[in-house]
């Protein structure tokens, strides 16, 4: 991690800490991290989830990659850079929903193992949860959403993740969601290992 630009800087603490938040929520928090390409599923999951866990009374909140880049990442684009800023800061944002005491989950490409590392070591032991959405390209191609892919094939679109630009796979991921399968098996395989 980078030291802060600033100097002259101090923490300062409440005497409610993010255990106390959790609690008073009545359960723990964790980082719910989905990766993987474009159109693999990711926040089609992750607001499903979002659904189950709020009719369970938890208190939660979904990172969707396009809608942060309307907003808080508004300055980045596609480069290797800025998608590893991208994936920083929203790692910070996940740290505050942590201490929060809320149960967060992100559906960004993110698609530098490395990245997610520095993200997972920003959170304590068994709060952050990989959940690697296994949708091969010629898959998520075939649905084609947003129409990006043919923009990419045509060349409209550069550094585009899996045609142009690397994605890197989980090697050991928490969850590895089969979209082939239904949607709500797929939600139910993720709320059962949050053992929230
Ligand atoms: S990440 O790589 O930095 O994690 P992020 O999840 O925030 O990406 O944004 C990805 C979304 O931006 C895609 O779902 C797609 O809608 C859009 N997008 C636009 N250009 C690209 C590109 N070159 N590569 C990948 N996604 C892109």
């Amino acid at each position: 991690m980078t030291e802060p630009v600033a100097t002259n800087i101090v923490r300062a603490e409440g005497r409610i800490d993010g255990e106390a938040r959790a609690a008073n929520l009545g359960h723990e928090s964790r980082t719910v991290w989905f990766t993987g390409l474009s159109g693999s599923g990711k926040s089609t999951l992750a607001f499903a989830v979002e659904e189950e866990l709020v009719r369970r009374g938890v208190a939660t909140y979904v990172l969707d990659g396009d809608n942060i880049r309307f907003g808080l990442n508004r300055d980045l684009g596609f480069s290797p850079e800025d998608r590893t800023e991208n994936i920083r800061r929203i790692g910070e944002v996940c740290r505050l929903f942590q201490d929060a005491g809320m149960v967060v989950l992100t559906a960004f490409i993110s698609p530098y193992i490395a990245d997610r590392q520095q993200v997972r070591e920003l959170h304590p032991d068994g709060r952050f949860i990989e959940v690697f959405v296994d949708t091969p390209i010629e898959v998520c191609e075939a649905r084609d959403v947003k129409g990006l892919y043919k923009k990419a094939r045509a060349g409209e679109i550069g550094e585009f993740s899996g045609i142009s630009a690397p994605y890197e796979a989980p090697v050991d991921p928490e969850i590895r969601v089969d979209t082939t399968k239904p949607l709500a098996d797929c939600v139910d395989q993720i709320i059962t290992a949050l053992d929230l």
